[in-house]
C-alpha cells in the first residue's frame, strides 16, 4: 500500500553543521517577514467589526449590520461583496507581485525581494492610515499585497537555505511563527483600539509600519544565502558565509554539491517553462496542491472573520475580538509546538495528526451551529455554555492547523524544489495561496449565508481528501538536504515512476 511505505530520511547525505547562534539569529531576523503577512492578516477581520470604520467606508453594511439584532437571518448578517473586496483585494496584489518577486529573487538575490516587500508595504501602511476615501483605502491595500507577496516568496527560500539540513523544519517555522506573531499583535491591538471612538481603525491600520520597517531594517544585517550567491557565481563568498553559518571549518562536501546543483540549474534557462516537464510533475503538484489545501482547511475564516464569527453566535463586540485574541494565542503556541517536534516526528505525522484533528472539529462545530441556527439562522436566545463550546471547539481547530498546514503549508514547499525551478516554483506555492485565500476571503460571507452550517461540512471534507493527499503523495523531507531532495521522490512508490530510468528505490516498509 502506498501510504503504507515511508521513504528513508536518511538516504540523502548528512553534511556537518551545528545550530550556532549565527544561523539563529539570521533565521529570527529573517523569520520577521512573515510579521507583515500576519498583521495583515488579522488586522482586517477586527477593522472591518468597528462601527466607525464601517460608517465611514460601508455605511450600506453598518446599517444591515446595526439591525443585526433584529434580523432574522444571522448567517447573512455580514454578506456585502464591498466589505469582503477590502479584505481580499491584498491577496490578489500580493499573487502579481509574486510573481515579479520570483525574477528578483532569482537574479538579484533573496534579500532584495525580502526589502522590496518591506518598503511597498510600509507606503501601503501610510496610506491606509491616513485613508480619506475607498479608493486610498483599497490603493493602500493593494501596496500591502505587493508587499505580502515579495517577502512570501522571498522568505521561506531564504530560511531553508541557510539552515543546516537537520534543524531546517524548525528554523523555517519560525517564518509562520512570526505570521501568528503578527496576527496576535493584530488583534490585540484591534481589542484596544475598537475602544477609541472615531479613528481607532487608523491606528490599528497604520501601525503595520512598525512591521515593515522590522523587516526593511533587519535585512540589512542579512547576509545572502550560499545557494543564491553561487547561483549569482560569487562562489569565494558563498563558501565563507556557509563556514560561517554551518560554524564549522570543513564545508567542502556541501559546497561542493551546492556548486553541482548550481551549475545543473544554470542548464535550465527558463524555470517557468521546465516546470512543466515531466520530471517536475511531483514538484508542481505539491506547488499547488499544499497551498490550496492549506486555505481550504478553512483557518481563514477564523483569521478574518473570527470576531464576526463570534458575534453572529451571540457575544457583544468587545467579547468577540476577546475570543479573536484567545484563538490568536493559541495559533501562536502550537506552532511553538510543531517548531519543536517537526525535525524530530517529521512532516508527514504532523500533517496527518492536524488534519485528523481539524476534521474532527470542523464536524462537531457544523453539528453545534447547525442544532442552534437551524436553517433559517434564527437561534433565540443563545446560552452562554454554548458559546463557549463553539469556541473551545475552535481553539481545538487552530491548534491543530498551527501545528501542521499552518507552518507546513510554507516549509514543505521551500524545500522541496531544486534550484533550477525554485523561484518560480514557490512563486507558484505564493499565488496559489493567495488565490485561495482571496476566495476564501471573498466569498466565505456569502457562502456562510448561504450554506448555512454546511459550510463547515464542506471544509470538513477537504480535510479529508487533504489528509488523504498527504498520506498517499507526500514523502518524508526530513533531515534531507535540500540540494539532495531529488533522492525522496526516486524513492516514493508513486512519484518514483517519474524517475523510471533511474536506478531502483531504497524503500523502508512500516511495521
Ligand atoms: C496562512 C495564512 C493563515 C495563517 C494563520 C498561514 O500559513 O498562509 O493564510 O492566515 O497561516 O496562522
Amino acid at each position: 500500500m502506498a501510504g503504507g511505505v515511508i521513504v528513508s530520511a536518511t538516504a540523502g547525505k548528512d553534511y556537518p553543521g551545528n545550530l550556532t547562534l549565527h544561523v539563529f539569529i539570521t533565521c529570527v531576523i529573517a523569520a520577521t517577514g512573515g510579521l507583515i503577512f500576519g498583521y495583515d492578516l488579522g488586522i482586517s477581520g477586527g477593522v472591518i467589526s468597528m462601527d466607525d470604520f464601517l460608517k465611514k467606508f460601508f455605511p450600506a453594511v453598518y446599517r444591515k449590520q446595526s439591525l443585526v439584532h433584529q434580523s432574522v437571518n444571522q448567517y447573512c448578517a455580514f454578506d456585502s461583496q464591498i466589505l469582503t473586496l477590502f479584505t481580499s483585494s491584498l491577496y490578489l496584489a500580493a499573487l502579481v507581485s509574486s510573481i515579479f518577486a520570483s525574477y528578483i529573487t532569482r537574479k538579484l538575490g533573496r534579500r532584495a525581494s525580502m526589502v522590496a516587500g518591506g518598503v511597498l508595504f510600509a507606503v501601503g501602511a501610510i496610506l491606509n492610515g491616513f485613508a480619506q476615501n475607498l479608493a486610498m483605502l483599497i490603493i493602500g491595500r493593494l501596496l500591502l499585497g505587493f508587499g505580502v507577496g515579495s517577502a512570501n516568496q522571498s522568505v521561506p527560500i531564504y530560511l531553508s537555505e541557510v539552515a543546516p539540513h537537520r534543524y531546517r523544519g524548525g528554523l523555517n517555522m519560525m517564518f509562520q511563527l512570526s505570521i501568528t506573531i503578527g496576527i496576535l499583535v493584530a488583534d490585540l491591538l484591534n481589542y484596544f483600539f475598537a475602544k477609541i471612538d472615531g479613528w481607532g481603525w487608523r491606528l490599528s491600520l497604520g501601525i503595520a509600519l512598525v512591521p515593515a520597517l522590522i523587516i526593511i531594517i533587519g535585512s540589512f544585517f542579512l547576509p545572502e544565502t550560499p545557494n543564491s550567491l553561487i547561483e549569482r557565481d560569487h562562489h569565494e563568498k558563498a563558501k565563507e558565509k556557509l563556514i560561517e553559518l554551518r560554524g564549522v571549518p570543513n564545508v567542502d562536501e556541501e559546497f561542493n554539491d551546492l556548486i553541482t546543483a548550481s551549475e545543473a540549474a544554470k542548464l535550465v534557462k527558463n524555470s517557468w517553462r521546465n516546470i512543466i516537464k515531466r520530471q517536475y510533475r511531483p514538484h508542481l503538484v505539491m506547488a499547488i496542491c499544499i497551498p490550496m489545501f492549506q486555505q481550504l482547511t478553512g483557518m481563514n475564516v477564523i483569521v478574518f472573520y473570527a470576531p464576526v464569527l463570534f458575534r453572529t453566535i451571540g457575544f457583544k463586540n468587545q467579547a468577540s475580538l476577546m475570543s479573536a485574541l484567545i484563538t490568536g494565542i493559541i495559533n501562536s503556541l502550537a506552532t511553538v509546538v510543531s517548531i519543536f517536534t517537526v525535525d524530530k516526528v517529521g512532516r508527514r505525522a504532523l500533517y496527518l495528526e492536524g488534519s485528523l484533528q481539524m476534521f474532527i472539529c470542523q464536524l462537531v462545530v457544523a453539528l453545534a451551529i447547525g442544532l442552534k441556527f437551524g436553517v433559517n439562522g434564527n437561534p433565540g436566545d443563545l446560552p452562554t455554555w454554548y458559546a463557549v463550546i463553539v469556541v473551545i471547539l475552535i481553539c481545538i481547530f487552530v491548534a491543530g492547523y498551527a501545528w501542521s498546514w499552518g507552518p507546513l503549508g510554507w516549509l514543505v514547499p521551500s524545500e522541496i524544489f531544486p534550484l533550477e525551478i525554485r523561484s518560480a516554483a514557490q512563486s507558484i506555492t505564493v499565488s496559489v495561496n493567495m488565490i485561495f485565500t482571496f476566495i476564501i476571503a471573498q466569498v466565505f460571507t456569502a457562502m456562510l449565508c448561504h450554506m448555512k452550517f454546511g459550510l463547515f461540512l464542506f471544509f470538513a471534507f477537504f480535510i479529508m481528501v487533504m489528509g488523504l493527499f498527504i498520506y498517499y503523495l507526500l514523502p518524508e523531507t526530513k533531515g534531507v538536504p535540500i540540494e539532495e531532495m531529488i533522492t525522496v521522490w526516486k524513492n516514493h512508490p508513486y512519484w518514483r515512476k517519474y524517475y523510471d530510468d533511474l536506478p531502483s528505490p531504497k524503500q523502508v516498509e512500516l511495521a
